[in-house]
C-alpha cells in the first residue's frame, strides 16, 4: 500500500519559532501591546493574519485595514530579515536520516505549511526541490485547524488522506490532520493534543510508525 507523510515545516523541520517570537514581540512592543511565550504559542500553525488578530486581542484600540496591512508588513519584513541567515544547518537534527530512510522505502513526501514563506524557507535549507508536493499558505484560504493545506498536499501527491501521515508541532495542525481524515504524529507543543494518533519525541521515532518492523 502507498503511503505519505506530510510534514508541517515551522517546528517540525526547522526551528524558525524564535525568529516569528521577536519578529511579533518587536511589533507589540512597538504597539504598547502585551505579548508573551504563552500567547505566542497559540500562534503556532496560525496564518500570519489570524496571528495578528490573537496578539491583537490583548489590545483595547480598533485598527483600520490600512494598519493591519502595515503591521502584517513590519512583521514579516523582520521575519523575512531573520530567515536569510537560515542554512542547511538548521534544519532538525534526524530530519535528514528520516528523510533518506522513508525515500528509500517509496514513501511519498510532502510539505503542508501555513507558512507563506514556505518556498524561501526550503530554498534556505537546500531542500526545496525534495518533496514530491507543497502546500503552503499561498494556496490556502482557511489556516490549520482547518484541514485544506493538507487536503491540498494529498490531492497533489495523488493520495487518499487516510494513507496519509501529518507530523505537526501546533495543536492546530493536529486538529487541521483530524479533519482531513488522516493520521496525527505530534511533537513538541502537539503533544499536549489528546487527538493526536502518535506522540514522539524524536522524528526518528517516525521511521517505526509509517514502516511498521520494515526500516
Ligand atoms: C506557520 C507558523 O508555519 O506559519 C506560524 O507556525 C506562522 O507561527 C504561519 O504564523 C504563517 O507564516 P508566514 O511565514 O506566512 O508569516
Ligand atoms: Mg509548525
Amino acid at each position: 500500500m502507498n503511503k505519505a507523510v506530510i510534514f508541517d515545516l515551522d517546528g517540525v523541520i526547522v526551528s524558525t519559532d524564535g525568529y516569528h517570537y521577536k519578529a511579533w514581540k518587536l511589533l507589540a512592543d512597538r504597539e504598547g501591546i502585551y505579548f508573551d511565550k504563552d500567547i505566542n504559542n497559540r500562534l503556532r500553525g496560525v496564518s500570519r493574519r489570524k496571528s495578528l488578530e490573537i496578539i491583537l486581542e490583548k489590545s483595547n484600540s480598533s485598527y483600520s485595514e490600512e494598519q493591519i496591512n502595515e503591521m502584517l508588513e513590519y512583521k514579516n519584513n523582520i521575519y523575512r530579515k531573520s530567515l536569510k541567515s537560515l542554512t542547511r544547518n538548521n534544519i532538525i537534527e534526524n530530519f535528514n536520516e528520516l528523510y533518506n530512510v522513508l525515500r528509500t522505502n517509496n514513501v511519498k513526501l510532502a510539505i503542508g505549511s501555513s507558512s507563506k514563506n514556505t518556498k524561501t524557507i526550503l530554498r534556505q535549507l537546500e531542500l526545496l526541490d525534495k518533496f514530491e508536493a507543497i502546500a503552503d499558505g499561498n494556496d490556502i484560504s482557511k489556516s490549520k485547524p482547518d484541514p485544506e493545506v493538507f487536503l491540498i498536499a494529498a490531492k497533489r501527491l495523488n493520495m487518499n488522506p487516510v494513507d496519509c501521515f501529518v507530523v505537526e508541532d501546533a495543536i492546530a495542525g493536529i486538529k487541521a490532520a483530524k479533519a482531513g481524515n488522516m493520521i496525527a504524529i505530534a511533537i513538541n507543543d502537539a503533544t499536549k493534543s489528546a487527538l493526536a494518533d502518535y506522540k514522539i519525541e524524536n522524528l526518528l521515532e517516525i521511521k517505526n510508525i509509517v514502516l511498521g518492523g520494515k526500516s
